[in-house]
């Protein structure tokens, strides 16, 4: 079973009345009661990172083809364990509900983390919150830029959340650290990577298989990765399996925008040792 969590140091959560449009406010959750078991495997993304698509490599890797994967919906298969909106929330108890770092120590299970350029994946959370009623009204793009460079989003500051996932690497020796970019450059060498990690040992073909599976249109297209079924989202604005690309935010930013963006990130970023590919 592998578990999804969107992670965050400043936490930020939606009051969720029914599906409707909700406010921001900020949240301390708390899951000191979380029990993980040995096999579980935690994956913690910024929202719009590739959740879905590792996600599903994983379901792949441990399950095969099976009629699991036929009848059920991605975000049933793997739960996401700080979600209260049904139908994603895993059914946890209501003081289990909400992820916090305080996890970690408690539950030494293997984690896997992806990070995505930040243009990128502001432009597709942008997109994503346009379609979703659970999230709050994203307004104009400009304004948007801004609260991103904030970090005032649901699950607070992209700047922080990549850092202390890639902080916490260094300590968590079952950590693996992912980018979004490496898996659309080459999915089956990412694959490869992941299955060292998880000591897992599949055959070429059935790594083929699964990297064969797992490509944008193929997962577009299937009613249980494509998030068709989720009852919040309006696919009239906009689809959850939108572009699959690295590289889209240049359709989106002016070039002012784009200093501005990477004047602010070169700040937000200068004690860090990651490195983002914005192109590939
Ligand atoms: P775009 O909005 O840029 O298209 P998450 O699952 O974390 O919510 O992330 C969703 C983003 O990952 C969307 O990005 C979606 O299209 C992209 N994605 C999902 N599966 C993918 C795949 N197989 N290949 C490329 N991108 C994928």
């Amino acid at each position: 079973i592998c578990f999804v969590c969107h992670e965050s140091f400043s936490f930020f959560l939606l009051l969720f009345k029914k599906i409707s449009r909700a406010e921001l406010f900020d949240f301390h959750g708390n899951v000191q009661n979380f029990q993980a078991r040995p096999d579980d495997i935690l994956i913690a993304t910024y929202p719009k990172a590739g959740t879905t698509w590792v996600s599903y490599i994983l379901d792949l890797l441990y399950f095969g083809q099976t009629e699991r994967q036929t009848s059920t919906p991605i975000f049933d298969r793997v739960a996401f364990l700080e979600s209260t909106i049904s139908p994603m929330g895993p059914g946890l108890t209501d003081d289990q509900t909400y992820i916090h770092t305080y996890i970690l120590p408690r539950c030494y299970i293997p984690i896997i983390y992806v990070a995505r350029n930040a243009k990128d994946n502001m432009v597709s959370y942008f997109h994503f919150d346009r379609m979703t009623r659970t999230q709050p009204e994203p307004g104009e793009w400009s304004s948007y830029i801004h609260r991103f460079m904030e970090g005032k989003m649901v699950f607070g500051s992209w700047y922080d959340h990549v850092n202390g996932w890639w902080k916490k690497k260094q300590t968590h020796s079952k950590l693996h650290y992912m980018f979004y970019e490496d898996l659309s450059e080459d999915t089956g060498r990412e694959i490869d990577n992941l299955c060292s990690f998880l000591g897992l040992s599949r055959s070429d073909e059935e790594k083929k298989r699964v990297a064969s599976g797992v490509q944008f249109d193929n997962m577009k297209k299937d009613d249980t990765t494509n998030y068709s079924t989720h009852c919040a989202m309006d696919f009239k604005i906009s689809p959850f399996m939108r572009k699959g690309k690295v590289g889209d935010w240049k359709n989106h930013f002016t070039v002012a925008q784009s200093q501005q963006c990477d004047e602010d990130y070169e700040k937000k970023m200068k004690n860090s040792t990651l490195q983002f590919r914005t192109e590939i």
